[in-house]
């Protein structure tokens, strides 16, 4: 078995917000080097969506695993003291937790790993977001594992016939619940379609049961009890063979689907597809980017970065991405360009409302 973990976290902005430094990819990359010759990981990859440093990890300690996390949150550390030597942008921004305590999931990073057997071939595509939030997943997830307009082997690929369960977590009560697709689309829509509170975790294969894909749930603000940045998630897909094809694990990100996210991390903006290169939020500090890093597995080794979304064929998301943004920011300061009322509960606007308090009166 072996355990694919993607943990990411913002620990410094070059320049604001709208990206990395190199230097800390370097320095993180060092340091999983050295976990590497100590045998802790069988490989990684190190790699950034716009000021998110994103730790790509392949090991045999399963998931959750404290060895693991150790290392994430001691890069995290040491990225953060660079990033603070350089004058980084939020230097530690994601780091909510003043010691590490065995796993990083509570204390700002965001987190997705899956243990599986690896497939004599295994092509997984890593994507991660910018500028949005975990339920960003929720559409594309859909259209991958249950929307035969877009994965045309649901309907004609006797492999994926029996269809797929998603496990979906109600971040709001902490609570989960599956369900199994195709029978229980119109149920499960319900929820998923209110990304904001109802997020994919996972998804497995109805037949084998082996899991597909993973997603990081986890809600900064939630942690925080404040606004803290927003979640900018990760997710992990399995492609080919009883999983959907590249091409149909690529394929809803054609429609840049307007997410939460963006300036202050209070506004509906497109998800738009770009290169790994291209992952600068900067317009209005977005829009909301999603990158896609291609890997095949081979006994634990990372045989890539491709880079998807480095393809002509995503040029038309991103010049629809660019007009469906303007038509957004148009709005200015109104819904629902801006988030509604209770989403921005989770914004700096309380601290806003608190200062006219007083300035209320009732109406007659
Ligand atoms: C959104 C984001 C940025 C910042 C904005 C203000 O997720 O990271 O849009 O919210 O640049 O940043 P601060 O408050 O750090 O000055
Ligand atoms: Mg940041
Ligand atoms: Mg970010």
């Amino acid at each position: 078995m072996i355990t694919l973990s993607v943990i990411k976290a913002d620990i410094g902005g070059y320049v604001g917000h709208s990206s990395s430094h190199p230097d800390i990819l370097v320095l993180a990359e060092e340091k999983l080097m050295e976990a590497k010759k100590e045998g802790l990981l069988v490989d990684y990859h190190v790699t950034r969506c716009g000021d998110d440093l994103q730790l790509i990890m392949t090991h045999e300690q399963g998931e959750d695993n404290a060895r693991v996390h150790q290392l994430a949150w001691d890069t995290f550390i040491a990225g953060t003291e660079l990033a603070k030597k350089l004058s980084l942008y939020g230097a530690g921004q994601d780091l909510l937790a003043d010691a590490f305590s065995g796993n990083v999931k509570a204390m700002g990073p965001g987190v997705a790993e899956m243990e599986f057997k690896e497939r004599p071939s295994e092509p997984v595509i890593i994507f991660m977001a910018d500028k949005t939030s975990a339920g960003a997943w929720n559409l594309p997830l859909y259209k991958m594992f249950a929307d035969p307009f877009n994965t045309i082997g649901l309907v004609i690929a006797p492999t994926l016939q029996s269809g797929f369960a998603f496990e979906v977590h109600d971040i709001k009560e902490n609570k989960k619940i599956v369900f199994n697709t195709p029978e229980e689309i119109y149920s499960m829509l319900v929820f998923i379609g209110a990304p904001s509170r109802f997020v994919v975790k996972s998804v497995h294969h109805r037949e084998t049961g082996n899991i597909g894909a993973v997603s990081s749930t986890q809600r900064l603000a939630l942690i925080a009890g404040r606004y803290v940045g927003k979640d900018d998630p990760v997710c992990v897909v399995r492609a080919q063979g009883e999983f959907p094809a590249v091409g149909e694990v690529l394929e809803p990100f054609s429609h840049p689907a307007l997410v939460e996210g963006w300036m202050r991390g209070s506004h509906h903006g497109p998800l738009m597809p770009v290169a790994i290169e291209q992952s600068n939020p900067s317009r209005f500090d977005g829009p909301p980017r999603v990158i896609a890093a291609g890997f095949q597995l081979a006994d634990g080794i990372l045989i890539g970065p491709r880079d998807m979304f480095d393809d002509p064929s995503f040029d038309e998301a991103r010049r629809l991405a660019n007009l469906a943004g303007e038509y957004m920011r148009r709005h200015g300061p109104f819904e629902p360009h801006r988030l509604p009322l209770d989403e921005m509960e989770y914004t700096t606007m309380p601290q806003v409302m608190k200062k006219l308090e007083g300035r209320f009166t009732n109406l007659d």
